[in-house]
């Protein structure tokens, strides 16, 4: 068989030497009209063979385009010689990930979404100290009998929190701060093991590219890592020296902003991993119109709006990290005013940068332990950061409108940016109104979903912006192919 591939391979570079053909025609006019027919399927083989040899180890099993009797002969002649060795072609990737696989990291994005705001309740309702011990494993397990709850709650009474805040709950009400804390920490080993053993099976099937591949496992990674840093922030919560006068039990700032960071790391990425997905997806079915809007991207109109996107999601980041600052300290429990803060638009500099945080005897430290520490100026840092956002937004909405860009930019990127002004208008708004009511935890949630929303709209915008070239390259190819096959079945 391999014989006989290589000799029609030979056979189809002899018929297309267009200077021999041509020579003859010249000479024989009666045999031209022969000629011709004889080298356009020879050409057209060597064409196709390249073609086919350049589609075959892609994922374009789902082309639902009819192959032509020549098009099936030019794949068939470009396919390898059969190996003996079984494991080559077992350890070969697809170009593009499954469907199912953006489904599902999308799914799993929505999960993450969900986790946040269970998380954010279970700080808002106080519950977050109630288990005292990170049992990975057996945690997950409800306690049971009357003993199971009173070893349970023998463990808390010992905590900072219980004795400093809690000392007259009675064992129904721990029933229920537990219930939620217990509640977030099945939530977030379902998370792990609804990824990690989906992403071995799709890596297992080859149903991902190898980019995906490496992808899914960092994925995987970074929720281990998550719920490690959540124990982490626990632990900072149940520490000893917490029973010292003036200190409140409540965990490190520091630690819920790490992980309030990861979890919108991880969301992140598995939404923009499952929207590239079915991105390429949707170029393979649709070549020539995703050829167009790529190419569109490309405009040099469109390049500082581009960077500007990628800047405000950094912004956009900053905000949501200071914000868990905010909330890490209860610091939206002064000055529940907007825009003022007590006679003024900020408190006086003596507050903001008071002596008291500083641990160095020169006050080398005294702006950032500050900044990150003292509730008053934490909550200035937000406001601030909040409303340069919200005129960021503004700004980059009025730039996209502005005569080269509008003209530039294709539809979908500009309803993303369009969408980025609604969402960061009712984020300010929640915000705003969790202020001055002083944190109620209806408005307090709903403000921390804004924040994942508007995180979400700034990713998609940016997504709609970016050329993925290597999705584009795939849509040229692909366009190429459809005119070629075209082409072949034309004359029938
Ligand atoms: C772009 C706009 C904003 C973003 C992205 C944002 C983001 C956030 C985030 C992520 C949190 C932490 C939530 C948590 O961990 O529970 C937070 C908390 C908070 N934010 Fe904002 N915020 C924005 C605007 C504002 C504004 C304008 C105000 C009021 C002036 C505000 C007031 C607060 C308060 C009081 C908290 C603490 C709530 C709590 O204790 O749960 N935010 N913000």
């Amino acid at each position: 068989m391999a014989f006989f591939q290589l000799g029609l391979r030979r056979a189809a570079v002899q018929l297309s030497r267009p200077s021999v053909f041509c020579a003859r025609a010249a000479f024989n006019a009666s045999q031209q009209q022969k000629l011709v027919q004889l080298a356009t399927p020879a050409s057209t083989i060597l064409k196709l063979v390249s073609q086919a040899r350049h589609t075959q180890s892609r994922n374009y099993a789902t082309q639902k385009v009819q192959e032509s009797p020549l098009s099936k002969l030019a794949t068939d002649i470009a396919k390898p010689a059969p190996s003996s060795d079984k494991s080559e072609k077992k350890s070969s990737f697809p170009e593009t990930s499954s469907k199912s696989v953006a489904y599902w990291l999308l799914a799993s994005a929505a999960s993450v979404f969900g986790i946040v705001i269970f998380g954010g309740l279970t700080r808002l309702t106080e519950s977050g100290l109630s288990i005292t011990e990170w049992r990975p494993v057996t945690g997950s397990l409800w306690p049971g009998s009357q003993e199971e709850w009173e070893s349970e709650f023998e463990k808390y009474r010992a905590s900072p929190e219980f004795k400093m805040l809690n000392s007259t709950m009675n064992l129904q009400e721990f029933k229920q701060i537990y219930f939620m804390e217990w509640t977030h920490r099945l939530w977030g080993r379902f998370i792990g093991m609804s990824f990690v053993l989906p992403t071995i099976y799709f890596i297992a099937r080859r149903r991902v590219t190898p980019r995906m591949a490496c992808t899914l496992v960092g994925i995987s990674a970074l929720i281990g890592f998550q719920g490690f840093i959540g124990w982490w922030m626990v632990k900072s919560g149940l520490k000893d020296d917490l029973f010292a006068p003036g200190s409140h039990p409540r965990v490190s700032q520091y630690r819920l902003a790490a992980h309030l960071a990861t979890a919108f790391v991880c969301y992140s990425w598995m939404l923009l991993a499952g929207l590239s997905i079915l991105r390429t997806h949707k170029a393979i079915n649709f070549p020539e119109q995703a050829v167009k809007n790529f190419t569109a991207l490309q405009s040099p109109a469109l390049r500082v709006l581009r960077g500007s996107v990628a800047a405000l999601t950094v912004l956009i980041f900053t905000t949501v990290l200071s914000g868990a600052l905010v909330a890490g300290l209860d610091a939206g429990l002064i000055y529940n005013e907007f825009p003022m803060m007590g006679n003024g638009l900020a408190p006086p500099k003596s507050e903001l940068l008071d002596k008291f945080y500083s641990r160095h005897e020169d006050g080398s430290d005294l702006v950032w332990r500050n900044m990150l520490e003292n509730p008053s100026l934490v909550q200035l840092d937000h406001r601030i950061l909040a409303m340069t956002t919200f005129t960021a937004v503004c700004a980059l909405v009025a730039y996209s409108r502005s005569g080269r860009v509008k003209a530039a930019l294709p539809p979908a990127a500009r309803k993303g940016i369009t969408g980025l002004l609604h969402l960061v208008s009712l984020q300010v708004a929640l915000g705003i109104s969790t202020l001055i009511y002083m944190v109620p935890i209806p408005l307090a949630a709903a403000h921390q979903a804004g924040a994942l929303a508007l995180l979400t709209g700034v990713l998609v915008a940016g997504q709609r912006l970016r050329i993925p070239k290597a999705t584009l390259a795939m849509a040229q190819r692909r366009l190429a192919q459809l005119a070629q096959q075209a082409k072949t079945q034309g004359p029938k």
